[in-house]
């Protein structure tokens, strides 16, 4: 058996900004060029090329989505991708990703989400150059137009073209001159290049490509959806959708009984009953099913995606919670096999309305079947003693 050695390659991939100028009203990241977003188009191209190690950074809030975004990328990679939250500017984003790369990585890219159709073949010409011993390099392409030096509306002099170029993502870098150059910056750069040179360190230029323009403006953005639908497009195959085995989960969850208004659990209201305590209705049997769901599937737990950071899901019922988790595993390619779940506790009486919640709860999941079975616990524990509900559940997920 072979092992897969831990990649020396990391990938920080900027994803934190807030996209003013594109005035999407979201994050540039999430916003949409076909039915996949910037991250997840920037995402697709950093995992069609060398293994590596790649740290997503997400505006702070959306760490989650990120995820979402990154394992959906990732096809059987899902080991090799983290996200952190950015911060108020690109470099203090890029310091936050450079945090939590592995120790193994020696050679670090940053690469802007926002130059989403990048092509691998650039970021292949970036890591040959510093394998090769440079310090750092970068892509760049020669500028087109005629380049003025200007003072106001006064034309100073011609600056000649042939000594410049535009810079573009992913600048890659030794790990050690990278972390050192951060650690030195006493300002804000325009780009890690120039970070870097400022430390003293010479940085090569690479070919880069002109798919690699960055989506600033509207008008970017229905560039990339023109070449994204045009029937020649040359862009970069997506990579081939490997196989994957189905994948088990498990999620338990306990709520104490001492909420305000009516009991809810396993989806039904339960009228008459003493309510369980919690930030939403405190329905274990479903936040449990969401944590086998999301563990199963590899993309966090109920934290992750509906702390309390989301005030839309406080007092939100069971409907709400499962049917955005089938969303998510819909959108990182997975299909829900089934679920089965075990409520302990002395009341309500469960089996009449057996049938019921699992209709309820299959619903919310868009059909899934769900099996729901209670029972006591002969008077032992807090569930014996009356003060809670626990629920244990597995699902099985399978590749879409
Ligand atoms: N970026 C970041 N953290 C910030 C600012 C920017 O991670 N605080 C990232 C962006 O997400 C983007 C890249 O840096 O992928 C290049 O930045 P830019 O194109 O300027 O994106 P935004 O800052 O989001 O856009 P704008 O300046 O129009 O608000
Ligand atoms: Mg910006």
């Amino acid at each position: 058996m072979s092992i897969t050695p831990v990649p020396r390659v990391g990938v920080i991939v900027v994803a934190a900004g807030s996209g003013t100028r594109l005035g999407a009203g979201e994050p540039k990241a999430f916003v949409g060029i076909d039915g996949r977003s910037i991250l997840r188009h920037a995402l697709d191209g950093v995992f069609d090329a060398p293994s590596a190690h790649v740290v997503v950074v997400a505006p702070p809030g959306r760490e989650g989505d990120a995820l979402s975004e990154a394992l959906a990328a990732s096809g059987d990679r899902r080991d090799l991708v983290s996200v952190v939250a950015g911060g108020g500017t690109r470099q203090a984003s890029v310091a936050a990703g450079l945090q939590a790369l592995w120790a193994d990585v020696d050679i670090v890219l940053v690469h802007d989400a926002a130059r989403a159709l990048t092509p691998p073949e650039v970021f292949a010409r970036v890591i040959a150059a510093v394998e090769d011993g440079a310090a750092g390099a970068i892509p760049v392409l020669p500028v087109i137009d005629t380049i003025k030096r200007v003072a106001g509306d006064e034309i100073l002099g011609a600056v000649d073209r042939a000594e410049l170029a535009a810079a573009q993502t992913p600048q890659g870098f030794r790990r050690d001159v990278l972390d050192a150059a951060y650690e030195a910056a006493t300002r804000d750069y325009t780009d890690d290049a120039a970070l870097v040179a400022e430390a003293g360190h010479a940085v090569a230029a690479v070919p880069g490509h002109p798919l690699a323009f960055k989506i600033t403006t509207a008008a970017d953005l229905d560039r990339a959806r023109h070449l994204l639908a045009a029937p020649t497009a040359h862009l970069p195959a997506r990579l081939e959708n490997t196989p994957l085995p189905p994948r088990v989960g498990v999620g338990t969850d306990v709520h104490a009984f001492g909420g305000e208004g009516a009991l809810w659990l396993a989806g039904l209201e339960w009228p008459g009953e003493p309510a369980l305590s919690g930030h939403s209705d405190g329905d274990a049997v479903a936040h449990a099913i969401v944590d086998a769901l999301l563990s199963a599937a590899g993309l966090g737990d109920i934290g992750t995606h509906f702390g309390t950071d989301h005030p839309e899901y406080a007092g939100a019922h069971a409907d709400a919670f499962l049917t955005r988790t089938a969303g998510l595993l819909g959108e990182a390619g997975w299909r829900i096999g089934n679920v089965s779940v075990q409520v302990q506790m002395n009341r309500p009486r469960f089996a009449a309305r057996r049938a019921e919640a699992q209709r309820v709860l299959s619903e919310a999941l868009g059909g899934a079947p769900v099996s729901v079975t209670a029972t006591t616990t002969d008077g032992l524990g807090f569930a014996g003693r009356g003060e809670g509900v626990s629920a244990f559940a597995v699902a099985l997920v399978i590749p879409a």
